[in-house]
């Protein structure tokens, strides 16, 4: 047993947790940036598969105090190399700093390769290579002010990397962040979860994520792990494929429904295609249409949707025609901001969505991921929940509207393209 340490998106920490003990059973401590959970490799391996929110597993090799790349040479040198490579197999080391004395990111990360080829060379005569593809052993080196820990990173490519994106659009959410919006809306697939509807689905994200949910497809089901190559895990791969048995013979018909469309029928045809090498195809309903003219396919549910916002989205990433489903023209040029049809300001577009919503998703609630801190002042609805959420390096807010009926604000006349 060892305690595994899974990063994640800032914010997300304590659904991970929750996530973490679902898995596995075990209780996880949290931290800024993400969990521990104490585990074997059968753990690492199950957790890789099976968790949606984690960006890795990391499994620590050696810490301890430093104040320079010599005294990570030292500590790296203490790890008995020889049980985790040989000479013919590849290694790669990544570093990650917080508030670290280190002029050189790259010279620490040379020393740690060093002492890992230091010491094969010593024990075998011969020293493994780099390789930053596709490596048999690759190592992830944390360093904060004055301690450093190193670790055998078991999943090799991050875990958002599900295996099924080739198709991306113009600004797509990490796989990662579409399932912290789920867990932190409590959607879970389940028949009790009520049907979800993401009107902006661009390369179909979330709306592929929750298919999964409703299927019970495990998110790794579809790729290959480090660990997979690195020599303590070897007596474990029997179970490692158990582990992959038993999760494909949880997959099951989709228990609800789920539905996605967008304006721009070249961003439906990309998640159509997603959703395909996802095994999730039949499992939504897409359609290429206007989110301000959609109408709910059913009586109450979920809606769920990052809406575009100018940060993560460029002009020519939509279907501009005026919002009615054709293919995307491409204005030049083009305001930094960019509302649904590209005629009014963001502010009366949301007004006009919320105004949508209010006359025909009553008894359904939203959930939309934004950049915007004053969302709910623009769409003239309170917000029942704001919880707070990275899209990369952008500061979001995930806010949840429990959609009434009403005449009220929201009611006024959409504002006409000029
Ligand atoms: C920020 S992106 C969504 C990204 C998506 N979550 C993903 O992971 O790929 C916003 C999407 O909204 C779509 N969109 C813009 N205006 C729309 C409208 N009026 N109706 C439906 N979709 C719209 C854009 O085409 C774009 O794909």
């Amino acid at each position: 047993m060892t305690a595994l340490f899974l990063p994640c998106a800032a914010g997300v920490e304590e659904l991970l947790a929750d996530e973490v003990q679902r898995i596995t059973g075990r209780a996880a401590e949290r931290t800024r940036g993400g969990v521990w959970v104490e585990g074997d490799e059968r753990c690492a391996m199950q957790l890789n598969l099976e968790s949606r929110l984690a960006q890795r597993v990391l499994w620590p090799l050696i810490d301890g105090p430093y104040r320079d790349e010599h005294e990570l040479y030292a500590l790296a040198r203490r790890v008995p190399w020889p049980r985790w490579i040989t000479p013919q197999q590849t290694l790669r080391v990544e570093v990650s700093a917080q508030r670290s004395p280190l002029t050189s990111l790259n010279f620490a990360a040379l020393r740690i390769k060093d002492a890992v080829c230091d010491s094969l060379r010593e024990s075998a005569g011969a020293r493994p290579s780099v390789d930053t593809r596709r490596p048999d052993l690759p190592l992830f080196l944390f360093v904060g002010p004055e301690h450093a820990t190193l670790y055998a990173d078991t999943s090799g490519e991050a875990l958002f990397k599900r295996g099924w994106r080739e198709d991306t659009g113009e600004a797509p959410l990490k796989e990662t962040l579409a399932a912290a919006m789920l867990a932190a809306a409590g959607w879970q697939g389940r028949a009790g979860d009520g049907p979800l509807l993401d009107p902006c689905c661009g390369a179909g994200t979330i709306a592929i994520e929750a298919a999964q949910l409703a299927c019970g497809i495990a998110p790794g089901a579809l790729r290959s792990f480090a660990f997979e190559r690195m020599l303590p895990f070897r007596p474990h791969l029997p179970a490692w494929r158990e582990l992959q048995r038993e999760a494909r013979g949880r997959v099951h018909a989709p228990a609800v429904p789920v539905h996605a469309g967008d304006v721009s029928f070249r961003m439906t045809d990309f998640a159509t295609r997603n959703a395909e090498r996802a095994g999730v195809r039949q499992a939504i309903e897409f359609r290429t249409v206007d989110a301000l003219q959609r109408l709910p396919p059913a009586a109450a549910g979920t809606l769920m949707l990052n809406p575009p916002y100018g940060e993560r989205i460029a002009p020519k990433g939509r279907g501009a025609g005026g919002g009615h489903g054709s293919v995307a023209a491409t204005p030049a040029g083009g305001a930094a901001r960019q509302g649904f049809d590209g005629g009014g300001s963001p502010a009366d577009e949301f007004f006009a969505l919320a105004a949508h919503w209010k006359r025909h998703y009553s008894g359904w609630s939203a959930w939309l991921l934004s950049p915007e801190m004053k969302l709910g002042g623009l769409m003239h609805m309170k917000e029942s929940r704001r919880v707070p959420m990275w899209n990369g390096a952008i500061e979001c807010r995930l806010y949840r509207f429990d959609i009434v009926a009403g005449a009220g604000p929201g009611s006024r006349p959409r504002p006409s393209a000029p």
